[in-house]
This record gives C-alpha cells, sequence and structure tokens, in this order.
C-alpha cells in the first residue's frame, strides 16, 4: 500500500485526477456545532481535501469505561463527506481521559528519578501498562467497528507522536518488561553480563530480578543498559502501534500510519523510526521550524530527505507542519509573507503528496491556543488565511505531481538509529562529538552544492548510490560495516568522519588487534589509518590544516597507513597528524575527515568528492540560497524551485511554470518565492 491509494482517493468530485493531500488536524469537538458549518464552507474555500480527525478526542468518546459516544463524531464524518472531505481517522488512544488515570494510577509513566507524572496534560501513559493496552485496544476497536465503512474515512491515524512526552518510562510495569526483552535478547545472564561489561564497576547481575531500567543513580548508569532500555522503550511503544494496526487492517482495508517526528527521535525520545517505518502503509511526519536556526529551511529539507528514506524513496506524508508561530519555542517567531507556501513545496519537493497543518482552526483555550492555525484567531481577513488559500490554490495548480518520486539521487548521508543513541550516551570524550550536529553540517554542504542527498542507515541497500557519507557512525553493526566494506570495494566512495566505527553494538570498543589496534576500529583497514589517541578541542578553538581550512571540536593524534593525506593538522595538540585522507580498496575510495571542517574547507571536500565521484547538482550554477529539487515520473520530471534568499533569482530551466501559469526560459523566482516548473525536455542524468 502507498500514498497512491490515498491520493487517488482524492480525487476531485467530478471524478478527476488524483490530488495532493491538503489540509491538518481537525478538532471540531472544540468548537460548538454552529461553527462545524463554517468550518466545512472555509475548508472548501481553501480547497481543503484531507483532515485529521479525533486525534485527542477520548475523553468525549469514551466518558466512562465502556460506554461510548459517537453521536458528535457521526455529525462531523457525515459533514465532512457531504462536503467531500475526505478523513484520516484517529483511533484517539494519544491521550487517555482523566476518569482512566484516575481509576489506574498505575498506569502512569514513571521518570528515571522515580517521579510518577500526573495527568492533565497528554500521553499520561506507560507503554507497558496493561490497563492503557487493554483500553487502547478497546477503544480502537468500537472506532474501526463503527467507522471501517464510513464513505469519508481513506487512511487511519494510529495514536500522535508515540513518544512524545512519555519516553522512556522507567515504572514497574516497564521494569518488568524490560526484563523479558532482555532474556530474549541475551537468553541468558551470562549473555547479558558479556553485552553490558558488567565486571566493571562490580555490576555482576545474578539474577533477573537484579535488573532495572537504568534509574538515576549516583553517577553514569551502564551504558549499554541505557543503550538496550532505549531500544527496548522503543519495541514496546512499536507493539501499542503494531496491537491497534492490527486491529484496524483486520476490519479495514485503508492504509494506517503514525505519525513521526523527524529527527526527534534520540535517547530522550528514543523512537526508532527506520525499524517502525517497515509497519507504516504511509510514512507520515510533522516538522516544525525552529526560530533560533537561522537556516531552518535547511532543516526542513535533512528532515524531509530523512523522511523519504524512511519510505524507501516512496511518495511519503507531510502530516503536521505550521502554518505560522508555533506555541512551545522560547520565541514563537511568525512566519514572513511567502514563507509557509515555500515550506510546503518544500517537503512536496523532497517527497511529500501533501501538505496537512496542526491544526485547522486555532484553538481558543488550552495550551495550545498560541499556535498559529490554517484559520487564526483574527479569521479570514488575514496573511494566514490569504496565504492558505493560495497554498490550497498553488498545490491544485501542481497536483499532477502526485505519486512522481525523487529519484536518481547519487548521494546517501547515513543515519543510523543505534549509532545516534549511543553518541548521545554520557562519559563521552567531548560533548561536541554530537552525531545530528556532525550530519546537519554535511547536509547543508551537500545542500549548498545544490545536490540532493538521500538520508538512509548503514545496512540499507547502497548500491545505488555514487557517494555515501558517514557522519559519526559512532556504533557500526558488523553488517553495517560488512555492507559499507562492500559499497566501496565495490566501486563506492564512502566518507567517513571522526568518531565513527568506534564501538559494536554493545557500545563496546572496536579493539583491532589484527590492524595493529587505533581507531577507528572497524574502518582501520578500509580508511587505512591508524589513530592512537582522540584530542578534542577546546570550546570555541580552531586549528589549522594544510588544506581545507581549519577544523574545530575535534583532532586526533595518528598517522595514515595505506591511504595518502590529502591535508594534515599544522597546530594545535596534533600537528602533523592526518585531518583528511584518501584510501583506495578494492575498485572504490574512502575518506577519513577528523576534524569538523570549517563551511569553506567542507564546501571545497564536497566538491571534490562530488567532481570525483561524478555527482552533479540538480541544475547548474544555482545562486545562493536556492533551492532546486526534482520530482520524476514516467520520463516526465518537474523542478520545484524554491528562493530562500531576499533578492529575485534568475534560474536557467525551461518548461511551464505550473504554479503561475507561465512559461519559463529562463525562470524568474522573486526573493522569498516558489516555482515549480514541468520540464520541457530532461536535464541530464542529475539528481
Ligand atoms: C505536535 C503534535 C500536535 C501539536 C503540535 C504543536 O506535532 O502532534 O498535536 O501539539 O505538535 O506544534
Amino acid at each position: 500500500m502507498s500514498m497512491d491509494y490515498v491520493t487517488s482517493r482524492l480525487a476531485t468530485e467530478d471524478g478527476g485526477p488524483a490530488r495532493l493531500a491538503y489540509g491538518g488536524d481537525y478538532n471540531p469537538e472544540q468548537w460548538p456545532e454552529e461553527v462545524w458549518q463554517e468550518d466545512v464552507q472555509l475548508m472548501r474555500e481553501a480547497g481543503v481535501n484531507l483532515v485529521s480527525v479525533g486525534i485527542f478526542s477520548w475523553a468525549l468518546l469514551e466518558p466512562a469505561e465502556g460506554e461510548y459516544e459517537f453521536g458528535w463524531l457521526d455529525r462531523v464524518l457525515d459533514l465532512l463527506h457531504a462536503n467531500g472531505i475526505r478523513v484520516d481517522l484517529a483511533n484517539a488512544t494519544a491521550s487517555p481521559p482523566p476518569w482512566f488515570s484516575h481509576k489506574y494510577p498505575q498506569s502512569l509513566p514513571v521518570r528515571a528519578d522515580g517521579v510518577q507524572l500526573g495527568y492533565g496534560s497528554r500521553q499520561a501513559f506507560s507503554a507497558n501498562s496493561p490497563e492503557y493496552r487493554r483500553a487502547a485496544a478497546a477503544l480502537t476497536q468500537q472506532i474501526v467497528d463503527r467507522y471501517a465503512d464510513h464513505p469519508a474515512v481513506v487512511m487511519w491515524h494510529v495514536h500522535n507522536e508515540y513518544g512524545c512526552h512519555n519516553q522512556p518510562d522507567y515504572g514497574g510495569y516497564s521494569a518488568a518488561a524490560f526484563r523479558v526483552w532482555l532474556e530474549r535478547r541475551y537468553k541468558s545472564l551470562e549473555g547479558l553480563n558479556a553485552a553490558w561489561g558488567t565486571a566493571f564497576w562490580s555490576q555482576h547481575y545474578y539474577s533477573w530480578e537484579e535488573v532495572q531500567p537504568p534509574r538515576i543513580s549516583g553517577t553514569w548508569v551502564n551504558p549499554t543498559q541505557q543503550l538496550d532500555f532505549a531500544r527496548f522503550s522503543s519495541d514496546a511503544l512499536l507493539e501499542c502501534y503494531q496491537a491497534e494496526a492490527e486491529i484496524i487492517r483486520a476490519r479495514s482495508p485503508h492504509p494506517v500510519t503514525t505519525n513521526f517526528m523527524g529527527f526527534n527521535m534520540g535517547l530522550q525520545a528514543p523512537v526508532d523510526y527506520w525499524r517502525w517505518s517497515r509497519d507504516m502503509d504511509i510514512v507520515s511526519n510533522d516538522h516544525y521550524l525552529i526560530a533560533d536556526d537561522e537556516r531552518n529551511f535547511q532543516h526542513l529539507a535533512m528532515t524531509a530527505d530523512l523522511t523519504r528514506g524512511w519510505a524507501q524513496g516512496k511518495p511519503w506524508l507531510l502530516m503536521e507542519h505550521s502554518t505560522s508561530a508555533v506555541n512551545w519555542q522560547p520565541r514563537n517567531v511568525a512566519k514572513a509573507p511567502g514563507e509557509m507556501l515555500r515550506n510546503s513545496l518544500q517537503h512536496v519537493a523532497r517527497g511529500s503528496d501533501g501538505a496537512l497543518f496542526f491544526q485547522w482552526r486555532a484553538s481558543r483555550a488550552g495550551a495550545e491556543k498560541y499556535h498559529s492555525g490554517m484559520l487564526p484567531h483574527a479569521g479570514t481577513d488575514s496573511k494566514v488565511w490569504r496565504e492558505v488559500v493560495q497554498l490550497g490554490k498553488a498545490l491544485q495548480s501542481i497536483a499532477e505531481v502526485v505519486g512522481s518520486v525523487v529519484e536518481g539521487v547519487q548521494v546517501a548521508i547515513l543515519h543510523d538509529t543505534d549509532a545516534r543513541w549511543a553518541s548521545e550516551l554520557d562519559s563521552h570524550p567531548s560533548v561536541d562529538a554530537d552525531a545530528l550536529a556532525e550530519t546537519r553540517r554535511w547536509h547543508d554542504a551537500f545542500y549548498r552544492a545544490g545536490i540532493t542527498t538521500d538520508i538512509r542507515q548503514s545496512t540499507d541497500d547502497l548500491s545505488g548510490y555514487r557517494l555515501v557519507i558517514a557522519p559519526m557512525l559512532y556504533l557500526v553493526t558488523d553488517e553495517g560495516h560488512a555492507n559499507l566494506e562492500g559499497f566501496v570495494r565495490n566501486g563506492g566512495d564512502l566518507v567517513v568522519t571522526y568518531f565513527s566505527g568506534i564501538v559494536d553494538e554493545n557500545d563496546a570498543i572496536r579493539l583491532a588487534p589484527a590492524a595493529g589496534g587505533g581507531y577507528p576500529g572497524a574502518f582501520l583497514d578500509l580508511l587505512g589509518v591508524r589513530m592512537e589517541e582522540f584530542f578534542p578541542l577546546r570550546s570555541g578553538e580552531q586549528v589549522q590544516l594544510d588544506g581545507y581550512g581549519t577544523g574545530s571540536r575535534w583532532s586526533e593524534l595518528g598517522r595514515t597507513t595505506t591511504a595518502e593525506a590529502l591535508a594534515v593538522f599544522t597546530s594545535g595538540p596534533v600537528a602533523g597528524s592526518p585531518a583528511v585522507t584518501r584510501n583506495k580498496a578494492g575498485s572504490g575510495t574512502a575518506y577519513y575527515v577528523a576534524t569538523t571542517l570549517g563551511t569553506e574547507g567542507l564546501d571545497r571536500l564536497v566538491q571534490e568528492l562530488a567532481e570525483g565521484a561524478g555527482v552533479e547538482p540538480v541544475l547548474p550554477d544555482l545562486p545562493p540560497d536556492v533551492e532546486a529539487v526534482r520530482r520524476s515520473r514516467d520520463g516526465q520530471s518537474w523542478i520545484f524551485v524554491l528562493n530562500h534568499g531576499a533578492d529575485e533569482a534568475v534560474v536557467q530551466v525551461q518548461g511551464t511554470e505550473l504554479i503561475g501559469g507561465t512559461e519559463a526560459n529562463p525562470l524568474r523566482v522573486p526573493g522569498g518565492g516558489s516555482a515549480v516548473v514541468r520540464l520541457q525536455s530532461q536535464p541530464k542524468d542529475a539528481a
């Protein structure tokens, strides 16, 4: 099942072609019923065709245990259907009602410090609470039985942003389930003791009952215990999803999804989306701009590329973003004119078959009343509403891109969940060794070069790529390592950065006695270097290289074995040690970068890497701050051009610009503007 299923059900009322999904979370229960009429009328005016309903409706749908009240939801779905608006129906399990938490206080989650969380917000449950699982399954069954055949429903929205607020849970239910999970993984206590390295600090376990979640202790808790707990916590939530999805699938043919949270999948909210995406009929994601990030459109691009990776390159769905400000940052910066359209088209450019928002109508009460909506407090005489109508029209004018894909991408950046989690464990050489930040630096560099990148994991089939970047792949499994080695030996170019290949899947150092010891253990032979000691740099410290400018955050003492040094450190604690190296292996090349390069040096290296691997930008000579991404289907291509800069951009591309309905030759895009060009002729084989 794919996005095609949904988009084909979004065909126009007169049976016209498939459409891009447009709409958002619709929470009519927050408003008196007379407002609903205005809602649907305005949705039609804006071109809304898909809304997510019922996400936080549990308390109204089940006012007391086992007593259900569906009358209001019946009327909402009938009204939407009568107005041609399709529904992504939630099973409403994201926020157990107060009666539930009051009746089953043992279901509430517990923090690492032992504090049990109260209710009164949302997601107040432990994934391992049998009371929660039973109640969530019962509610799901009721909803699917009632609405499986409702003509408005085209997809199912299970829960909401799993793990956003209640992950991980360190309570008694999770402790018991953790032990079961560990027994399954290690079979015996000997296995667990070996994997966790419990000889250190007298941590040997003699019975399963002694094993606990990694609750706060006097100092650092066993890192492998922490890593396993993250894996377990993700699996526990996934079991909740799977159980609810199974109930739905038994009764309904419509696709089932849950909305992911992009890169917010770190150790603090561990959800392994690579693993989870296999259980999605459609991968869907939420993305919000961070106001403090001055180039947050690049964060958007990186997140969209990651989501496309989870979707294995197929179209996916932007389930939520915001029309303007959010409410949860220190300073909630509103969007500039044109920014919302640009953001939406950026997601579509990178593979989303639609643009949905949180939420339809801005709330008048509750914790999110300062969050923007499609219909703001100011009503229809407002910048936001006018842009919502404009976006609806724009999505209609580019509807022909539905089902097309971002194909022929030649560069992959790796972002393994285990590597990310392990890199975030405590007591490491430097807080500046930050996998997410290093990944962003590399993605930014390719973005500046106008080269589209996929984001994948080390165990994926990488054979279609010419160039693979492994930014801080701190933990690498044997399987991932073998895959990368094979990729290079078969002719691929691989870049490995510092603090990669250091530990195995149990977070134990990969000692490499055969290679004479040293770092980066897993990649010593492939890279042809042997590093012996890390020399993290002081905060703000920069060191010179004799090529590629400066380095910061990290350096290391070592030498090349079979590699050629493209640059060495010429200042700082390891002057003379290699900083950037290249090694031939099989018919490919493996590069090592032993520091964080400055922007200029990184850009130069990326240019050389691209030239060396025969990778080309989507369009040549793009002006700065202008983004171009290509989607294609059946020999037809469309180029999305997003101008994030203030000045008009002139872009050499010929074809029909679909939003304005003009012929482009060349294309002129005003500062802050967006364009989508149906290409007349195919450009060179570039992605
Ligand atoms: C998340 C949630 C929504 C809402 C928004 C606010 O994406 O899924 O319910 O809270 O954040 O930005």
